[in-house]
């Protein structure tokens, strides 16, 4: 996962983001993984705070990664408690990185993610980058699901943060 964070190329940069809706229905998004403490055992992705994901997660802070290597043949589904942050100084700090790059218009639009609009054309582009809604969802991981696929026989994990355990795949 450090070297999916750091290669943008990685089948695992790109992970399945899961969390629970208001309604309590399942809500699933792909999302870039941005960087992994391992001392910590921190993954951090980045979103616009008026974006759905962005609410729900505060109210219900259990949440799933599912990543999928093609190449390793291995899926591995990360369980994890998170939380939201744009106003810590550690997200201010992040944002004047982002705002550098081509991806800080991503954070920087006039309408929330999911506004209803007539047509594409209507998104109105905003340079202003002080009007960023630029927050850091930052997961602990609780424990990892490991999966491989191989001809020879499929292996199962399960990984805890001091141990791990072989399952029926
Ligand atoms: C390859 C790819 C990467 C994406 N990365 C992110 C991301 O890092 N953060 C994010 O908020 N949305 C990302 N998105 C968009 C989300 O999948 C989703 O459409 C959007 O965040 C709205 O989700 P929500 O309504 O559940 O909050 C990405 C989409 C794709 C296809």
């Amino acid at each position: 996962m450090s070297r999916a964070s750091q290669d943008r190329h990685h089948a695992w940069r790109t992970p399945v983001f899961a969390s629970t809706g208001l309604d309590g229905t399942v809500k699933a998004r792909t999302v870039v993984l941005r960087t992994v403490d391992r001392e910590a055992n921190l993954l951090k992705i980045y979103t616009d705070s008026r974006s759905s994901k962005a609410e729900e997660i505060t109210k219900q802070q259990n949440a799933m990664f599912v990543f999928w290597s093609k190449k390793l043949n291995w899926q591995l589904r990360v369980r994890v408690s998170v939380n939201i942050s744009s106003i810590s100084s550690h997200a201010q700090t992040l944002w004047q990185q982002v705002k550098q790059t081509t991806s800080a218009s991503d954070y920087t639009g006039t309408s929330a993610p999911g506004t209803p609009i007539s047509s594409p054309a209507q998104i109105a582009q905003n340079n202003d980058l002080h009007a960023t809604h630029f927050a850091v969802i930052t997961a602990e991981v609780m424990d990892m699901d490991w999966l491989e696929l191989a001809s020879s026989g499929h292996r199962r994990a399960k990984i805890s943060l001091d141990s791990w355990i072989w399952l029926t795949p």
